[in-house]
């Protein structure tokens, strides 16, 4: 007789346990889920990431931002390809004095030996304070993280992107965007303000494999967070957003739509959200078999649409995105990969507790 034995899976708790481990002292730990933040923690985000914009104009502010965290290490756990995240990271922790190490090919390292995976993170967690990690497989970085929490020397994870499955802090930057765009009070410099519901009456379309973009999957348990909105999906059938996702975005009380006529969907667009095919996650080449670019967004598209669209992508791009909109006032995808930059600081300052030694700093710097 054989005796079952059932194997504890901490991803198999509700999303709020889960949220509960993730977090110390009613504070952020690890960032994995975007599940973490609500409207408040949002905007203040976007509030710190748009204070340390401003003071890091100033060879005076770069100097008290490089102060606040020169006795922490990071370390940048990229086993995924990645040119944005990992410079934008590399960027963020040089902004707040973070000396960072990389480990970015498993076949340099002691994996090659036989060591698990693992067992390298638990390494990585005696030498720094900080993993900030890309994985290809999803729930690793968070099952470390859970592992962490009962080593000797717990120490925060951060999900630059793991699998099909998340990219909190890509979401937060495109949060961060498209906040920027709708409430221009938040580049207010002497008060950098939000308030009220700035996605109220707005409509965003999400465009491309919805269903392995984990971008946009990030990005709408964020957007869940706001009331009186109209999501739109836009893809091929075979790559619309997921049942969890929708059933999420139902639970909210969020209204969404699908379409698969980007031409005629734009026009009601306030933003509108492009994304590449993530064919690296296929079995056996089944997406080649799929119009993709039948999705795409041409500038002869836009000419008829609000002025004020916001035209985002969280790059790399193929030819989802004509080349001729780069220069058009609503591509704002230049502007995200430099929100990135702030918005990850800002992440890595609250991480470390000086969220509020940079708000009194600007308060007495900036404030008349
Ligand atoms: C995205 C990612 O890695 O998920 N890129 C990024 O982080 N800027 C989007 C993508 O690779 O398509």
């Amino acid at each position: 007789m054989t005796t079952d034995t059932v194997q504890y899976d901490p991803l198999a708790e509700p999303t709020a346990h889960r949220v509960a481990m993730l977090n110390r002292d009613d504070r952020l730990f690890h960032i994995i889920l975007a599940q973490q933040f609500d409207c408040e923690l949002i905007e203040t985000m976007c509030r710190l990431a748009e204070m340390i914009r401003n003071i890091a104009e100033s060879k005076q502010g770069n100097r008290f931002l490089r102060s606040l965290l020169s006795h922490k290490r990071a370390m940048l756990y990229f086993i995924q390809p990645s040119t944005r995240t990992f410079l934008s990271f590399a960027a963020s922790c040089q902004i707040l004095g973070v000396p960072y190490n990389e480990v970015r090919n498993p076949s340099t390292s002691s994996e090659i030996k036989g060591e698990t995976e693992e067992d390298t993170v638990h390494v990585l967690s005696q030498y720094f304070d900080l993993i900030i990690m890309r994985h290809p497989v999803e729930g690793f970085a968070e099952r470390m993280a859970y592992k962490l929490n009962s080593m000797p020397r717990p120490i925060p994870i951060l999900n630059g992107g793991s699998g099909k499955d998340q990219h909190p802090t890509q979401a937060m930057l495109d949060m961060y965007t498209l906040l920027r765009n709708f409430e221009p009070r938040l580049a207010d410099r002497a008060h950098p303000t939000l308030s009220g519901n700035p996605f109220a009456g707005k409509t965003i379309a999400f465009v491309g494999d919805l269903k392995r973009g984990r971008t946009v999957r990030s990005l709408s348990y964020l957007l869940a967070q706001y009331a009186g909105m109209r999501l739109i999906f836009v893809s091929p059938p075979e790559l619309g957003m997921g049942e969890d996702i929708i059933e999420y975005l139902d639970r909210h009380g969020v209204h969404h739509e699908k379409s698969e006529d980007l031409n005629e969907v734009i026009r009601s667009c306030d933003a509108v959200y492009m994304t590449r095919l993530q064919d690296e996650y296929d079995q056996a080449g089944e997406s080649s078999k799929i119009d993709y670019y039948k999705y795409s967004l041409t500038v002869e598209m836009v000419e008829a649409t609000k002025d004020s669209l916001v035209i985002m992508h969280p790059l790399p791009r193929r030819q989802e995105l004509d080349v001729r909109l780069d220069t058009d006032r609503r591509a704002k995808y230049w502007a995200q990969v430099r929100n990135g930059m702030w918005m990850r600081a800002a992440m890595i300052a609250y991480i470390f507790n000086v969220d509020a030694t940079i708000i009194d700093h600007y308060k007495t710097s900036y404030t008349a």
